[in-house]
């Protein structure tokens, strides 16, 4: 009952009207939220969208010129990318607290926008790819009346930033935002994948933020993600039953899957040697909705593999642990 061509006209409409002749520019985070938002808005005014994207050096493994390949080549939308690594790795230094990180994260975003905004001197519009349960979650409040997390995508943009927000994804859930992404021609794979955090490796690297600690993370992850998208996910053959979209490996049967870093030491056996060295928990969750969810029942086979190839091929972790807790009462993310 949602009629794509005719959401597309409307949501395209909607953004010329509202932007007029103005520029706009958009924080390209790698994720699916921001892309959508940036086929969007490029499919409604072209070469008024300019693209920043930011490489806090907090993205996952090869993410930094997928990004770049999709848009720049293949979608020809003006893209900006940023290595901004030094600046937020600096102003992370010495912090634990989470919620003190996103801060910090979001705060570095708004800074390097607001430096290529005073370049983009046309810039009236600052585009951000916020969906409706962002929007919710941020206006959540916890037990003790504090925000259950902050998302750094969503309100309190400083006054000195003289940009107005665009924000056409605000009334969509996940879903529908992956069904846009791929009706405006993104490719299905890159639609469909899992989504990442705007603050990314920073609140799944757990208290305080070092580069040595994201260069082991972004191996690990890529090692349980390349696993996840090679394990076929068996369904269960039901008479009358169209098998057409079950998913077919265990990425797609997930909605979000990663690795977290723990900066705590345990003690191995390598060979002749004992080691001492990080772990890393693998985190798999089912869920429609990102609000509850459930923790995935990944077959044992394929954690072992993972917990193997991760502590063959990532010199510094010597122990995986599999996380096997739901939201509530956990959180997805670590942080
Ligand atoms: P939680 O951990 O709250 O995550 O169960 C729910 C969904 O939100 C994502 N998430 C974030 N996204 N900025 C974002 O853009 C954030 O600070 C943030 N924290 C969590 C998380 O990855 C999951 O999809």
């Amino acid at each position: 009952d949602w009629n794509m061509p005719d959401y597309i006209s409307e949501a395209v409409e909607k953004i010329r009207a509202q932007v007029g002749s103005d520029e706009v520019i958009l924080g390209l985070s790698g994720g699916v939220d921001s892309s959508v938002a940036a086929a969007l808005i490029h499919r409604a005014i072209g070469d008024q969208l300019t693209c920043v994207f930011v490489d806090h050096g907090l993205l996952r493994k090869d993410e930094g010129k997928m990004v770049m390949d999709m848009f720049s080549k293949n979608l020809g939308v003006k893209v900006l990318r940023i290595d901004a690594s030094d600046q937020f790795m600096g102003h992370l230094a010495g912090v634990n607290d989470p919620e003190q990180k996103r801060k910090i994260i979001g705060r570095e975003f708004v800074e390097v926008f607001q430096e290529q905004a005073k370049q983009l001197t046309a810039a009236r519009w600052l585009a951000q790819g916020t969906i409706y349960p962002d929007v919710i979650e941020s206006a959540g409040k916890g037990k003790k009346g504090q925000t259950i997390k902050s998302h750094h995508n969503v309100g309190g943009l400083p006054e000195t930033l003289n940009l107005k927000l665009l924000e056409p994804l605000r009334e969509l859930f996940k879903d529908e935002v992956r069904k846009l992404g791929v009706a405006l021609g993104l490719p299905h794979d890159m639609v469909y994948r899992h989504p990442f955090p705007g603050p990314g490796l920073g609140v799944r690297i757990l208290g305080e933020v070092k580069r040595e600690f994201a260069d082991l993370l972004r191996e690990a992850d890529a090692i349980f993600i390349e696993e996840l998208r090679k394990t076929p996910f068996e369904v269960p053959h039901v008479p009358g039953i169209d098998a057409g979209k079950a998913p077919t490996n265990w990425y797609e049967a997930t909605s979000q899957a990663f690795a977290v870093f723990l900066p705590v030491k345990s003690v191995g056996v390598m060979g002749d040697g004992r080691t001492y060295e990080y772990v890393v928990a693998l985190r798999a969750v089912q869920t429609l909705d990102f609000m509850t969810a459930q923790w995935a029942h990944l077959p044992h086979e394929l954690l072992g593999k993972v917990s193997n190839r991760i502590i063959n091929e990532v010199r510094g972790i010597n122990r995986v642990v599999y996380d096997i807790s739901g939201k509530p009462p956990a959180t997805i993310e670590w942080e």
